[in-house]
């Protein structure tokens, strides 16, 4: 986590500063805790990557393996000691470790999808930006890219094996927080760009257009999606199609680009394994507040 980072954060219940306790510093923070002394509630900050989750056991009762793996990880006493005692809090239940890593693998060999390159086009055509935030960024493909032309770019995602995968690449303007998209990491902090692709099926979709225009008083919100919401009991509770996300954008003050006003189809080819692709179709919308 870099040094400026705290400075941005706020605890996930109550919106108070953050308090840093670093316990290993070299070019970043590699190891320490964040605390809100209001709540009592400390967030650790773990081989550079803070986790702003409301009950860090919680966080780890879905993940067995990678608590196993977060314990290995920790370098100082400290941290082993605070580890030691979340993970005797636990109570697994199922384990999220192996999916989450085999979706990072996925990402990372699918990386030249002309998808990416597409999005990166339409992003080097809006004004640059001191602010940008991205939600789901998994590895951070887009969200590295976007460091090299504004001024401070924050990635958040609930995956930490993503985010270590991302955190390979650093950039003194470039960070990244596991945290769930909709919990108030940032409080009331103002974007000039917030990016979320391909996330709907995943974060209730109104919750989150409701989230991020809270985000933007004055910017670009750039979302795209292939409306894949048929996953059963694991679906959002309500989808959107490419109308009503239009429409919801417009209810949330947002105005949508002449050339994003009707829905397109970019290719976005995900390489499961050498001999299977996923081939989504993705809608792609740029709204302007
Ligand atoms: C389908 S992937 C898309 C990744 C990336 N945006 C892209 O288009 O290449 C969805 C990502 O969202 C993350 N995610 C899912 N639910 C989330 C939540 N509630 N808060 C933050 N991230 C979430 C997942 O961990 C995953 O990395
Ligand atoms: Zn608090």
């Amino acid at each position: 986590m870099l040094e400026s980072t705290p400075e941005f954060l706020r605890c996930v219940r109550c919106g108070s500063k953050l308090e840093l306790d670093a316990f290993k510093i070299k070019k970043e923070i590699e190891e320490g805790i964040l605390e809100c002394k209001k709540c009592k509630l400390v967030f650790p900050i773990i081989e550079k990557i803070p986790i702003l989750w409301d009950d860090f056991s919680n966080y780890l009762s879905n993940r067995k393996i990678l608590s196993g793996k977060i314990y290995q990880l920790g370098i100082t006493e400290k941290m082993k000691s605070f580890l030691k005692s979340s993970l005797s809090k636990i109570v697994f239940v199922n384990d999220r470790t192996s999916l989450e890593e085999r979706w990072s693998k996925i990402y990372q060999n699918s990386r030249h999808s002309k998808f990416y390159s597409l999005i990166k086009n339409n992003l080097e055509s809006l004004p640059k930006s001191n602010l940008v935030l991205e939600h789901g960024c998994s590895i951070g493909i887009v969200t590295s890219f976007l460091a090299d032309s504004n001024k401070m770019v924050f990635g958040i995602d609930k995956s930490f094996t993503a985010l270590r995968f991302a955190k390979e690449i650093n950039k003194n303007n470039l960070d990244y927080i596991v945290a769930d998209s909709l919990s108030p990491i940032f409080a009331k902090l103002q974007f000039n760009l917030v990016i979320a692709l391909n996330i709907l099926e995943l974060v209730e979709p109104l919750e989150l257009l409701k989230h991020v225009s809270k985000q933007i008083s004055s910017g670009y919100f750039v979302i795209s999606d292939p409306y894949d919401f048929d996953r059963g009991a694991n679906s959002v509770r309500k989808p959107l199609d490419e109308s009503q996300l239009r429409t919801n954008l417009e209810k949330f003050g947002f105005k949508i680009s002449t050339k994003t006003k009707n829905p397109s189809h970019i290719p976005w080819n995900l390489k499961l394994n050498p001999r299977t692709t996923l081939n989504y179709k993705v809608d792609l919308i740029i709204g302007k507040k």
